[in-house]
Parts: structure tokens; sequence; C-alpha cells
């Protein structure tokens, strides 16, 4: 048997996997972000860890026999996250999350280093890694000098798991200190950032074994004492390895906390004058793009917030998809990385009535999301990606309504795979069974079955896309504002 551990922003979610590759079961343990000023995204990595205990020990409560199978353990998280670890192994400030935009200035200078692009394959977004360092250089100089290691989110729970400083290239690939091409740290993008390789964690590649559990931990958690921990992926990476996106033509869409539009790439091909991100694969010798958007569940969670209903009643009052909507969504409610770069953007809704209702709010905010998602196709199209149709995943394609609209907006048809909801977790189950058994990950990472193919509406195609044209012509508009 094997796990798959994923650290996503809004919870811990583990699958329990045969060795066949198919899912015996799932647990998930909730966790909250902290924004203690505008543009601040924080977490406590204590909570990461408590959350992992929980989701595991609910899968050891439910399967006690084949718990005490597990060979291998894969992890994946929410990519750029900095945790900072004093010389003794204690974390030395709340980690600094990859949707936190405080060091934008910071961030615009490494980008401006004609050397950072060319090594790195990627504009500097200040959701990136090295920025935030940076930043706390300057405003948390006490801090900073007492940084001994950086950890990415789900390496601190490898940490926790075996006592290694390990990362792996999936991960590596978002700090903006690593040479993307050559899968290894930069010693002139370390310097640009003002850091020491030394303070860097053991780079692997994502089937690379990091080491056994600690044997207390592993029977607290219901585990047999040699079971590996495998480095695994970031989120995105690995939910690629999770629905089989390896190969050039293989991409997903994915509304989860952020939008992603990816796609797997034969080669390395950055492009970072088009926003999108050109990061390594979690596989060996591979790489892949994508197109990031900072909000998209995110939106729809925000605007239930503020109407006091969930986002599931939202969607559900929507009824079926019919020309676009009255009223326009800007999605940047955390400024906005594909295809803008800009930490300072803020969202907006426009063209309100005072005959319009929460309804035509709803609207307007999934119908913003899939245009900024249109917007990362586009990018991705002009660097060469070729994408005939994409997978479906995360939480915001539950809503039926969601997904007709965004195959529409996307004039491309959308695949439902039966299991959608299990993306990283199982993709970082899989680069657990590659790294253990050492299969072939082009034989284990498979395409899931699909449930359903979404086609987009042909007669609201046309007006989705003059829609789209109108969202795009408002940005412009927007950032001139004062
Ligand atoms: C990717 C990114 C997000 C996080 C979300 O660059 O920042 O997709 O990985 O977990």
């Amino acid at each position: 048997m094997f796990i798959g551990l994923d650290l996503g922003t809004s919870g811990v979610r583990v699958v329990l996997v045969r060795p066949d590759g198919n899912v015996l079961d799932s647990a998930e343990a909730g966790l909250l972000a902290v924004h203690p000023a505008p543009g601040w995204s924080e977490q406590d990595p204590a909570d990461w860890v408590k959350a992992a205990r929980r989701a595991i020990r609910a899968l050891a409560q439910r399967h006690p026999l084949a718990m005490e199978r597990v060979e291998g353990l894969g992890l994946s998280g929410q990519m750029h996250g900095a945790v900072l670890l004093d010389a003794g192994g204690a974390v030395l400030r709340p980690a600094i999350l990859w949707n936190d935009s405080r060091c934008h200035a910071e961030a615009a200078e490494l980008d401006a280093m004609p050397e950072v692009r060319a090594l790195s394959g990627n504009i500097v977004f200040p959701g990136f890694t090295a920025p935030k360092l940076v930043w706390m250089a300057r405003h948390e100089p006490q801090v900073f000098a007492r940084i001994a290691r950086v950890l990415l989110p789900k390496d601190y729970l490898t940490w926790w798991m075996t006592g290694e400083f390990g990362t792996e290239m999936s991960d590596a690939a978002g700090t903006a200190w690593l040479d993307v091409g050559a899968r290894d740290w930069s010693d002139r993008l370390l310097q640009a950032g003002g850091m020491r390789r030394d303070q860097m964690p053991v780079l692997r590649e994502g089937t690379g074994i990091v080491g056994p559990m600690r044997p207390d931990l592993a029977a607290e958690l219901g585990l047999p004492a040699d079971v590996q921990v495998v480095a695994g992926g970031a989120d995105n990476a690995a939910a690629a390895c999770g629905v089989g996106a390896l190969a050039e033509g293989d991409g997903f869409v994915s509304l989860g906390t952020s939008g992603v539009l990816l796609a797997a790439r034969s080669g390395f091909y950055p492009d970072p004058a088009s926003a999108v991100h050109t990061f390594c694969h979690a596989v060996p010798g591979r790489w892949y793009q994508m197109g990031v958007i900072l909000a998209a569940t995110d939106s729809l969670n925000w605007l239930a917030r503020i109407t006091g209903a969930d986002a599931a009643t939202l969607t559900a009052e929507l009824g079926a998809l019919s020309a676009p909507g009255p009223v326009r969504f800007l999605p940047y409610l955390s400024g906005e990385r594909t295809p803008h770069n800009d930490a300072a953007v803020r969202g907006a809704f426009l063209g309100l009535d005072i005959a319009h209702d929460r309804r035509d709010l709803t609207r307007a905010v999934v119908e913003g999301v899939s245009f900024a998602l249109r917007d990362s196709l586009d990018a991705l199209r002009a660097t060469g990606a070729d994408l005939p149709c994409l997978l479906a995943i995360g939480g915001g394609t539950r809503s039926r309504y969601w997904v007709e609209l965004l195959a529409t907006v996307l004039g491309l048809p959308l695949d439902l795979p039966a299991q959608g909801e299990f993306g990283a977790a199982l993709g970082a189950a899989r680069l657990a069974i590659c790294g253990v058994t050492g299969a072939d990950p082009l034989q284990v990472m498979t395409r899931p079955a699909i449930a359903e193919t979404i086609d987009p509406h042909a007669d609201l195609v046309d007006a989705y896309s003059q829609a789209h044209a109108d969202f795009a012509a408002t940005y412009p508009k927007l950032k001139a504002m004062p």
C-alpha cells in the first residue's frame, strides 16, 4: 500500500492507494490562512503537522491492517511558501504563503536583474520564495539573521517525518533560486537573493527517496517501521502526475483556491515575458508550463463569506447556462499573476444595477474567474503549447454550471475525471509508488477514467468570446485608477 499526502492551503488530504494505483480511501483535515494585513497570507507550520496527524490517524482508524502494509508515503503541497528554521530546527515565524504579496517591491527588484529571468526561466512573482527572504532581510533583520534553513511547505512535513532537510525539483523551481533548465540550485540566483547554498534543502527528483519515517512517529501513526518517505512534488506538478499529464498535448485546468491552467511540455521552453510559469515536472527530465490566477474558488468563497451563504448554495442558484450576465467581476482579490504580473491591482464589480441580486453577483464571479483562466490559455498558446482538450479538476468543478461555463469560455471540451478530487494527493502516492518500486512513471501515471466530457455550448461561444474581450479591456482601465 502507498500514501499520498497533499498539504493544500485550505486543508490536508491523505489518500491510501493500493499497489495497482487504485484509491482505497481518503481523509481530510481543514486549515485556515490568516491575513494579518492587506496582501499578507500566513499559516503556522505547527497547524500543518496537526492536520497531517489528524488525517493520517483517521485513515489508520478505518484501515488498521492496510496501514500496516504501507511501503511508501509521497508528499505534495502548496508551492512557494517560506518556512524558516533556526539552527536548532525551531520555526522562526509563521510561514509566508504563495498568495502573500507583501514583497512586491523586492520581487520587482530581483526581476529587473537580467540573469534572474534567464536562469530561473520565470518572472519573479511576489508569491515566489526568493523575494520573501529579501523582504525579511529588510523588515525583520533579527529573524533573518537566525535563518539556518528555508523549507517549502510540504518539505517541512518531510522534515517532521524523517528529520531530513530535503526538497525536489518541482517545488524548488518555484523559489527563483533554482536554475530550472539545469535542475540545480544556482549560486548566482542565491547570491542575488542574499541566500547561501547551505541554507537550502538537499535536491532530489520527485521520485527520490528521502529516507525512512522516524520509528516513533511511524508507530504513532499506525505505519510500519520501515515506511519510506518519497520527495513527491509541488501541488500542480503532483496533480499533473495524478491525472497522467506528462507529455505534450496533456493538460488540466484546476478550480482550486488558486486557478491553474497547466500544459505538460516535452522540453524546457521558458517564456517569462508572457507571465506563464515554466517549472520542472515532478518526474525526472520533464518540465511543464502553467498560467496561474490567484483567486479562483477563493473569489467564490469570499462572496460566500460576505453574503453569509456557502459556496455550494450560491452556485446552485445559477440554474442553466445562458448568455453572459450583466455584471463584470475582476477576480484580482489578491493581485494577479498570469497574464498581468500585478501584485497591486485589486478586484472589482462593474455594471451593478439597483435591480441586481446575489445571483447576478455569483454569476459575475464565476464568469470573471473563467475569463481570467482564458487569459492564461491564450498566454500558454503563445508559448507553443497545443491543448486540444483539458481535464477539469479541483473543488470548483463540483458546480456543473461552472464547468459548462468554463468549457464555453475556453472553447475546449473539458473531461471530468470519475475521481477528480484526489488530484495532487494521488499524484504524490504515484510518485511514492515509482520511488519505492522503481516502476516507470509513464506506466504508473495514467489518465483517470473520465466520468463525462463537457463540450462548449456552441450557441454561446461567440457571446462569451465577446464578453471575454470586454473583460480583458477592463484591466488597463482598472490599473490606471488611482
Ligand atoms: C502556483 C501557486 C499555487 C499554489 C496553490 O504557482 O502559487 O497554485 O501552488 O497551492
